[in-house]
């Protein structure tokens, strides 16, 4: 049962709980129709302390087609925070505005802090470059829709695997289900931070460790690209060496299996040349779309207004 239940780290639900998540996503792609009044009288409290674009619009997207309301500030500067009231005290004000919360905030630990005085489900959206829970469920759905199974792949995670907190919530999530392979491409600088290697050794996860795309994307089934994430460098000098290592290009990808599926959470910088985006095996729009479905789902779970699906 996921009702009222908070989403910090995909480990806060079980496989078998996600695996309930996508089965519902499903069957909101199939028959929207069926779900268009289900959250009626609800009101989900969007609070981004950072910016977005995807994260918080599907989530806005989700509930108003759910039947539901939204409130909220997708800039701080707007908020009582500007006063210097403090993150706890914003949440235990916003529960009794709304029934459910989803909050981005760049801090680490943030939403780890928030859960503990929140008495309606909290929804973390990114906190720092620690966790993204929902993208991990975008990220889910989309390799299922596109592969027809979660297990026995081959993924590729390339670029920035130091601060991309969307590779670690992947790497977890992906780990639990069988015959999983992670190969690991990004410079020496941006690799795996020890508490995730630390998680790979510990889980015995297969894994293998590259600095050249080229040299392992024709036996990829998924290839999950990301961006050198600029505001999570302490010198520029740094980010300017590292933000062009790795573009993916129609060149490189005459190399690629016929089936690949390229996923990218977005945004983008110029990871992968636009002339990309025309090709069949480029999944990251419909990756985007499927964050509205898989967040329609979670908000039916946690809301306990579910009892549409026959799972
Ligand atoms: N993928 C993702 O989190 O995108 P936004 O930062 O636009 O929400």
């Amino acid at each position: 049962m996921l009702t009222q239940k908070h989403l910090i780290d995909i480990f806060d639900f079980s496989t078998e709980e996600v695996d309930s998540i996508l089965h519902l996503s499903q069957l909101m792609i199939k028959s929207p129709s069926d779900f268009s009044t289900i959250c009626n009288g609800k009101i989900m409290g969007t609070l981004f302390f950072e910016p977005s674009t995807r994260t918080r619009l599907s989530f806005e997207s989700a509930m108003l087609r759910l039947g539901g309301q939204v409130l909220g500030f997708s800039d701080s500067s707007n908020s009582s925070a500007t006063k210097g009231e403090t993150l706890v005290d914003t949440i235990q004000t916003v529960c009794h505005y709304t029934d459910l919360i989803v909050m981005r905030h760049p801090n680490e630990g943030s939403a780890t802090l928030a859960k503990t005085k929140a008495s309606v489900p909290l929804i973390n959206a990114g906190d720092g470059g620690h966790h993204h829970p929902t993208q991990t469920l975008t990220d889910l759905l989309t390799i299922q829709q596109t592969k027809g199974h979660l297990d026995g792949l081959t993924i590729g995670l390339c670029g920035d695997l130091k601060f991309g907190r969307t590779v670690h919530s992947l790497i977890r999530a992906m780990g639990r289900y069988p015959g999983n392979h992670f190969i690991l491409i990004s410079p020496r600088e941006l690799q795996l931070p020890d508490y995730m290697m630390h998680f790979l050794n510990s889980q015995g996860i297969s894994y293998e460790v590259h600095e050249e795309l080229e040299a392992v994307i024709d036996q990829l089934d998924v290839l999950y690209m990301t961006r050198v994430q600029r505001e999570r460098f302490f010198n520029e000098a740094d980010y300017v060496r590292l933000k062009d290592h790795y573009i993916l290009t129609a060149d490189k990808l005459t190399q690629a299996k016929e089936d690949l599926a390229i996923l990218h959470p977005l945004p983008r910088v110029n990871e992968i040349s636009v002339e990309v985006d025309d090709d069949p095996r480029a999944k990251y729009f419909d990756q985007a779309g499927y964050g509205v479905f898989v967040r329609m789902a979670l908000i039916a779970k946690v809301l306990g207004v579910d009892s549409n699906d026959a799972h």
